[in-house]
Formats: structure tokens, sequence, C-alpha cells
């Protein structure tokens, strides 16, 4: 069942995606080597009950925490722990969700700790182009396949691998509604796209192999040859004039600025 959304609901989307990327630029800037990724989780914590939201995440399925961190080889929802130290060179997946208003929002970045090799730097930018290539064929009357052909065809003609076991997916009252909005596919095919509905688009894409290992934590999803990964998402609504991102991307680069 896919619910379509008013234009005061998606304002109230906008506020929890704008809340999330305010979140993730706090976090941004406490990431640096010698931070454990529950210290992060702690910054986000405390800076979404700030706000007046609940994390999103927290009890979801049981699941722990207020952020998902996923350093290096670990692909998405990496539990943050204390003994999970980030250091110089690290590539940092964090996701983040909240709630308020009976709306949630859900969005992702890969974060640099320090300098990073230019392979991964890569990986991350590549990363980050197929989630805009994705976002601009999110318009009514395309349908679900065309924003995943154009993320595989982007991830994939650099030769990188395109997560299959996970996906995007409708964003509202709940984190996660139809359509499911896989990063591969074709085009043409596949749920349409109609004013009103809202999507996260969520590349997950690796250096190397494809596939995916679930480690035995219940949680995080690691790649099976341990070669880096990098995951970006936004929230978007599909409205008259095309994409409408209600992530907001700009707040986390210029605050890594400063
Ligand atoms: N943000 C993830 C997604 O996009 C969900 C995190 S899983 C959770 O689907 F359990 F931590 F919430
Ligand atoms: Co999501």
């Amino acid at each position: 069942m896919i619910y379509l959304k008013t234009d005061e609901e998606i304002e109230l989307l906008r506020e929890n995606n704008i809340l999330v990327s305010q979140t993730l630029a706090e976090v941004g800037k406490h990431i640096r080597p010698g931070v454990s990724t529950k210290d992060l989780d702690q910054v986000a914590e405390e800076f979404i009950r700030d706000h007046g939201a609940v994390p999103a995440f927290l009890g979801y399925e049981g699941y722990p925490a207020s952020l998902c961190i996923s350093v290096n080889e670990q692909v998405v929802h990496g539990i943050p722990s204390p003994k999970c130290i980030l250091k110089e060179g690290d590539i940092v997946s964090v996701d983040c969700g909240t709630f308020m208003k009976g709306f949630v929002g859900d969005s992702a970045y890969t974060f640099a700790v320090g300098e990073v090799t230019a392979e991964a730097r890569q990986l991350m930018d590549v990363t980050k182009e197929a989630l805009h290539k994705g976002t601009a064929q999110a318009k009514a009357g395309n349908r679900v396949g065309d924003v995943s052909a154009a993320v595989q065809e982007y991830a994939e003609s650099f030769g990188y691998g395109v997560v299959r076991e996970l996906e995007g997916h409708g964003l509202g009252r709940k984190m996660h509604e139809d359509p499911g909005v896989p990063n591969y596919g074709a085009r043409g095919r596949g749920p349409l796209l109609r004013e009103g509905m809202v999507i996260c688009i969520e590349p997950m894409i690796t250096m190397g192999t494809k596939a995916v290992v679930f480690e035995r934590d219940g949680w995080t999803v690691r790649t099976r040859d341990r070669k880096p990964a990098a995951h970006y998402e936004f929230a978007v609504a599909i409205r008259k004039n095309g994409p409408d991102v209600l992530t907001d991307f700009g707040i986390i680069e210029n605050a890594l600025k400063n």
C-alpha cells in the first residue's frame, strides 16, 4: 500500500529530514581519529532530543542505538560501540532517523576520517553521484525501475558493486513504507511514481564484490571481501515540478568546511 502525502505532510517530512541533516552535520563535526562510534551516537541522540524529536531507529525492531554507523567494510546497520574507535583514513557511513509531528526523517552520509586514499574518496564521490542520478529520475510518470537503473548504471560504470540485499523505501508516518526502491533494476519496470509519493533512495556501493555478509550481532552488514563500501540516502518527494529533495547535504558539507 503506497500512501500519497499532502503538501502539509510533505512539509512535516521535510522538517524531519532537515533535522536529520542537522544531526548528521553535528555528528560530522565530531568525526576524528580517536572518537568512538558510541560517542557519535550520544551526540546524535542528545541533538535529536534537544530539537523536540525522538531517534526513529532506537528500539526499531529492537535496534539498540540512535544511529547506524558503518566503518570501511561495513555497509550498513553497524551498531555504535565504545570499542569501535575511528582512525585516520577510515570511511564512516552514518545513517540517522528522527520521529516528530507524526512523521519520520531518514537520511545517510559517508564521512572521511582525516585524509583517505584516492580510491576511497572516489568510492564516496561516485556513490553520492549515483544518488543524484537516481534522484533525477524520481518524477511522476517514471517508474521505480528508472531510479534503480540510474543508480546501478552509474555505479557499475566505475566497476563498483551494487548491493542487492538491501534497498530504499517509501517514507511517511512509518520509516519503511511501500514501494521498495532497489539500487539495481530495469528502466520502465516497477511501481509507477506519482505526485505525493515520498521515497528514500539509498545506494549502498562497494569497491569490490557486491556480495555481503550479515554479521552475527543480528544487524551489521559487511562486504564479503572486506573491501570498503559507501552509503548515502536522500528522502525525496515526487512533486508536480519534479523531485523535491527533503534532505539537505549542504548543511552537512558546510559544517565540515568550518
Ligand atoms: N535507515 C535505515 C533504512 O534506511 C534503517 C535503519 S535500521 C534501524 O532502512 F533498525 F536501525 F532502524
Ligand atoms: Co532508509
